[in-house]
């Protein structure tokens, strides 16, 4: 992935995911304490599967401090070469071992598709989260994930159409990704919008984000068929 990031983090994701991080923060240093510490030390964030950290960084540049948690090794070790000051430790979403309460904001950046038991991830998620704290996620969106591992295809005469199947089906399905074989999950979108309900946890944002530049082609195949989707919820103050 590198700094630079894929197609869809740089022309899709980062721009909105960026905007919800500087509005959460100046709302901060605003009347609306919502991403305040009480110590008046910079705010924090927890980046739950943060592969090679690049997001922790983008966050940094907001005057955030970081802590990215991942489970692969090696994700990890490039995080931490790349950003040797940085706070990256290996770790699951399903047990994070992390301060109760600790974290103004708890990002999941294209990670809770990779994540195997979210009922567990959504309670420890909302337990590191102080009251009032926020949680950003950056999704494949269900309706994508239920046509893995090859939506597109071509129909005769050459047309290309994206077909998806057993949508209300949760099932792991492995994809090839630049080479890398990688375990995904498909939920229906109700499994994500329970686990986090559940909790207690409120909704306050939902985008489907746009591309906003690079390759022609794939902006056209971002704009036909559901990719993408960036949440935010926050922790009730009481
Ligand atoms: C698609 S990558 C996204 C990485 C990073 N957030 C980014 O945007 O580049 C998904 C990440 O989830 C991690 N992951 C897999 N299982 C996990 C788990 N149980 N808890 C937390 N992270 C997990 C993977 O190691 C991988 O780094």
């Amino acid at each position: 992935m590198g700094d630079e990031g894929d197609f869809a983090r740089r022309f899709v994701l980062d721009a909105p995911m960026l905007e919800r991080v500087a509005g959460a923060l100046s709302l901060s240093k605003g009347a609306d304490v919502t991403l305040s510490p009480s110590n008046g030390a910079a705010a924090i964030a927890l980046d739950v599967g943060c592969g090679e950290g690049r997001f922790c960084r983008l966050m940094q540049a907001h005057g955030l401090r970081t802590v990215g948690i991942d489970p692969t090794q090696a994700l990890i070790e490039r995080a931490r070469e790349r950003d040797p000051a940085g706070d990256y430790r290996i770790g699951h979403a399903e047990t994070l071992d992390v301060t109760p309460g600790g974290f103004d904001l708890v990002v999941c950046y294209l990670s809770l598709i990779d994540i195997p038991d979210l009922a567990r991830a959504a309670v420890a998620i909302t337990r590191a989260l102080r009251p009032g704290g926020r949680l950003l996620i950056a999704n494949l969106t269900s309706f994508n994930t239920a046509g893995m591992p090859d939506g597109w295809r071509h129909e005769p005469f050459g047309r290309l159409r994206f077909s998806i199947d057993r949508y209300l089906e949760e099932r792991a399905i492995w994809v090839t990704w630049r080479g890398i074989r990688v375990r995904n999950w498909h939920r229906p979108l109700s499994a994500y919008m329970t686990a986090f309900l559940d909790n207690g946890l409120e909704l306050r944002h939902f985008a489907e984000p746009e591309p906003t530049g690079g390759d022609p082609a794939k902006i056209e195949r971002y704009r036909r068929v559901p990719w993408c989707h960036v949440m935010e919820w926050q922790r009730p103050t009481s």
